[in-house]
């Protein structure tokens, strides 16, 4: 208990994704996405939001950052968007898309706050989606093109680098309905992984031709790890094969250039000779989202099924499970937050001492693991404000920052107040963790 101090030079941040804040959708010549598609199409978004305006942060950025100052965060994590720079996704650069990420980039530099940089969150352009996407193995050369071309534009200015956020979220727009482009066909599931990593590791060659200093650059994977309530034989065979097809065929792909053998067993796919050898390019760090695990259980019917489970812990052990590839590779925190039902009460604040003890208790695993010899170089709150939450559309905020869509007021959370207040200490103090909702005393909240 007591003071739980972070390591001196650990970042402290905040992260969001393109098409979940900048809106201005079909502004200076933006082509359109797949997300764009998808929003438009009636009945695929809940209440038929769409990003067409979202945070608009594409016109706000510079307030953005000013809040981001504000909070003491020292790094930021943003997306860009394919579509605004490569229009058709390839060929022609967009000079003012371009423009934008520049202005961003140095207003963040001249704020001194470091830059983090994700190639692809989900958002592919739509003129490749409508030569097959992920399913087209010529994606995977479109986009280590699309990130040589941003290697070269942002040499020494950005030093960290992701190549894609999640694919996991773009694996569910093949295999659901629920996420762009709603192909919604679980055969799909190996190959477009598999063209993902192919562009992972193309682009991490890339990053390698284009000597980039000391940028570092890695990959984003989300880890909500299954785990059996009763361990029956049914419930394990579940939960491996769904830890192999979310986790580990991504991990033993990046680290080890192989695929688990049930992936082989279950689904078919097309690997060339070569590919798990740019599969396995050496990176130099690994990006974790980590929001929780999951727990199978098995129902009165005999049906097999899986619930969320707010799990501290997983965080920890989502560090150990990279570890058991790589002991020392270097770790950063790309994501970790929670949606709660937010309420801007008339006093002007949102009360919302629930999300501060979630945050705690996941740093405090975060603090835990490093402890116990985990490299974690990095934090990053998910998000920096409320935002188009994908298929949930404006329904679920995670923000530090309320965000009044009509008005696009951005009003500090207390748990912005709260994260503040651990980015001066430079960690936690449990005298700052408040009691759940209800059960606790309220957090004081104002900005220091
Ligand atoms: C994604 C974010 C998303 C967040 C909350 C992560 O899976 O990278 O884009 O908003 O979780 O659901």
């Amino acid at each position: 208990m007591g003071q739980m101090l972070f390591p001196k030079g650990f970042l402290w941040g905040t992260a969001t994704a393109a098409y979940q804040i900048e809106g201005a959708y079909n502004e200076d010549g933006r082509g359109p996405s797949i997300w764009d598609t998808f929003s438009h199409t009636p009945g695929r978004v809940h209440d038929g939001d769409t990003g067409d305006t979202a945070c608009d942060h594409y016109h706000r950025f510079r307030e953005d950052i000013k809040q981001m100052k504000k909070l003491g965060l020292t790094t930021y994590r943003f997306s860009f968007s394919w579509s605004r720079i490569f229009p058709n996704g390839e060929g022609e650069v967009n000079q003012k898309g371009l423009s934008f990420y520049h202005q961003l980039v140095d207003a963040l530099l001249e704020a001194g706050i470091e830059p983090n940089a994700t190639l692809y969150h989900w958002d592919l352009p739509q003129a490749l989606e409508d030569q097959g996407g992920w399913l087209n193995r010529r994606t995977a050369d479109c986009f280590a093109a699309y990130a040589a071309f941003l290697f070269r534009e942002f040499k020494g200015k950005i030093k960290l680098w992701s190549t894609l956020n999640e694919p996991n979220g773009t694996v569910v727009g093949y295999v659901s309905p629920s996420f762009a482009p709603g192909k919604n066909d679980g055969a799909l599931h190996m190959q477009v992984i598999h063209h993902l990593l192919l562009a992972h590791g193309k682009a991490v060659q890339e990053f390698r031709k284009a000597e980039m200093g000391d940028a570092k650059i890695g990959i984003v994977i989300d880890m909500w790890m299954r785990v059996c309530e009763n361990n029956t034989p049914e419930e394990q065979q579940f939960a491996a094969n769904e830890n192999d097809a979310f986790y580990f065929g991504y991990l033993d792909g990046v680290y080890k250039g192989i695929y688990p053998q049930s992936l082989y067993d279950r689904f078919s796919f097309t690997v060339l000779p070569g590919d798990m050898d740019i599969i396995s390019t050496p990176f130099d760090f690994q990006g974790l989202n980590c929001y929780g695990r999951y727990v199978v259980f098995t129902d009165q019917n005999g049906n097999i099924g899986s619930r969320f489970d707010r799990y501290p812990r997983a965080m920890y052990d989502a560090v150990a499970k990279v570890r058991s590839y790589k002991p020392d590779i270097p770790i950063y925190i790309t994501e970790n937050g929670t949606a709660c039902p937010d309420v801007l009460t008339e006093d002007g604040h949102v009360h919302d001492n629930d999300r501060i003890a979630y945050l705690y208790d996941y740093l405090a695993e975060v603090y835990r693991a490093i402890q116990d010899g985990a490299d974690i170089r990095g934090y990053y709150c998910w998000s920096l404000m409320d935002n188009f939450e994908w298929g949930a559309g404006y329904s679920m905020r995670f923000g530090l920052q309320y965000v009044d869509y009509p008005t696009q007021r951005r009003i500090f959370k207390d748990n912005a107040c709260w994260y503040q207040r651990v980015i001066a200490r430079g960690g936690l103090d449990a005298a700052d963790r408040p009691g759940e909702a209800g059960q606790g005393t309220r957090y004081a909240a104002t900005l220091i």
